[in-house]
C-alpha cells in the first residue's frame, strides 16, 4: 500500500511509536487521524502535527466504535486503521484479575474490536488495510511480565488468523513485533535498553512493510533468529530466556518486576 492519499487511524498516538507513526505517514501524504486515551497529550501532540485528533480508550467497544464511525462520517473510509495502543503491567500469575483483564481489552480486546466494526466495511468496498501492533514478545516472550507476554501472543495470533481468513478477499494485515523501542515503555526495562532502537527507525520499517504488504514487521534480527531456536528446540531456546531472565532481573537490581506500571 502507498500511504500518500489515504485515510490513516493511528490508537496510542501521544506517545512512542504511535506518535512516530502519525508523524511519518503524515510526511508521507496521508490524511491522519490521531487518537489515544489521554486527551491532553494526544490533542497537543496532534496540533503540533497538524492531524485530527479523536480521544478514545480502546479498552471499551463503544469507544472504538466511535472512533471509527467519526472518521468515517467525517473524513471517509478508512484505508488503513493502526491498532498500536499497548500497556506493559503485571509480573506473575499473582497480578490481580482486573489487571489481567486490562491488558487483555487494550492489547487485545481493541485488535478484535476494530476488526468487528471495520472489517465488514473494508470486505464490502473490496479492501483495507490493519495493521495491528504486538511485540517480539508475541513471537519470543517477555522476562518482566506475563500479561504481556500473553496478551501480545494473543494479537499476533489474532492478526495471523485476520491475514489467513481475509486475505483472500482483498483485506490486508501487517503485524509490528519489535524488540525495544526507545519509548517511554521500556523506561523500567533495562535490558531491552542497550539494543533499543528508535521510533524514526521503526517507522522506516513501517513504510518499508506496507509498500511490501509485508505480514511480519520487526525491528531486530535477533527476534526471527529467537524464534527459530525456538521452533527447532524449544528446550533450549527456553534454558536460554531463563538464563537472560537471570541478567535481567540483575539489571534491575532488586529482583522485582519491571512493568508493575499505572495500571489505572
Ligand atoms: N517500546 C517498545 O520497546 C515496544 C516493543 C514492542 C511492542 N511495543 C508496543 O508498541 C505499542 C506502543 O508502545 P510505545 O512503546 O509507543 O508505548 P508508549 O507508552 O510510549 O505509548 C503508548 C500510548 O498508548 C496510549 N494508551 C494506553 N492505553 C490506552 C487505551 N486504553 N486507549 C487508547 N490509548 C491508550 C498511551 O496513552 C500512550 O500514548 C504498544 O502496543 C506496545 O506494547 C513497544
Amino acid at each position: 500500500m502507498q500511504i500518500k492519499d489515504k485515510i490513516v487511524v493511528v490508537t496510542g498516538s501521544a506517545s512512542g511509536i504511535g506518535l512516530a507513526l502519525v508523524t511519518r505517514f503524515r510526511q508521507e501524504g496521508a490524511t491522519v487521524i490521531a487518537s489515544d486515551l489521554n486527551a491532553e497529550l494526544g490533542a497537543q501532540k496532534a496540533a503540533e502535527l497538524g492531524v485530527r485528533f479523536v480521544a478514545a480508550n480502546v479498552a471499551k467497544e463503544d469507544d472504538v466504535v466511535r472512533l471509527i464511525g467519526d472518521v468515517e462520517a467525517q473524513e471517509g473510509p478508512i484505508d488503513l486503521f493502526c491498532s498500536n495502543a499497548g500497556i506493559a503491567i503485571g509480573a506473575g500469575p499473582e497480578t490481580l484479575d482486573k489487571h489481567w483483564q486490562l491488558i487483555q481489552d487494550v492489547n487485545v480486546m481493541s485488535h478484535v474490536w476494530a476488526a468487528r466494526h471495520l472489517v465488514p466495511r473494508m470486505l464490502e468496498r473490496g479492501g483495507g488495510y490493519l495493521l495491528n501492533t504486538a511485540s517480539a514478545a508475541g513471537l519470543l516472550t517477555e522476562l518482566h511480565s506475563a500479561p504481556y507476554a500473553v496478551t501480545k501472543h494473543a494479537a499476533l495470533a489474532f492478526a495471523e488468523w485476520l491475514a489467513v481468513t481475509y486475505g483472500d478477499r482483498g483485506l490486508k494485515v501487517s503485524c509490528l513485533c519489535p524488540e525495544g523501542v526507545w519509548t517511554p515503555m521500556i523506561e523500567n526495562a533495562p535490558i531491552l535498553q542497550p539494543t533499543a532502537v528508535t521510533t524514526e527507525f521503526l517507522a522506516d520499517k513501517v513504510m518499508e512493510a506496507l509498500a511490501a504488504e509485508q505480514f511480519l514487521i520487526t525491528t531486530h534480527p535477533t527476534t526471527l533468529q529467537g524464534f527459530g531456536q525456538k521452533a527447532s528446540n524449544y528446550d533450549v531456546w527456553i534454558s536460554k530466556m531463563r538464563h537472560l531472565r537471570g541478567k535481567a532481573m540483575a539489571l534491575l537490581g532488586q529482583g522485582q518486576a519491571a512493568f508493575v506500571g499505572k495500571p489505572e
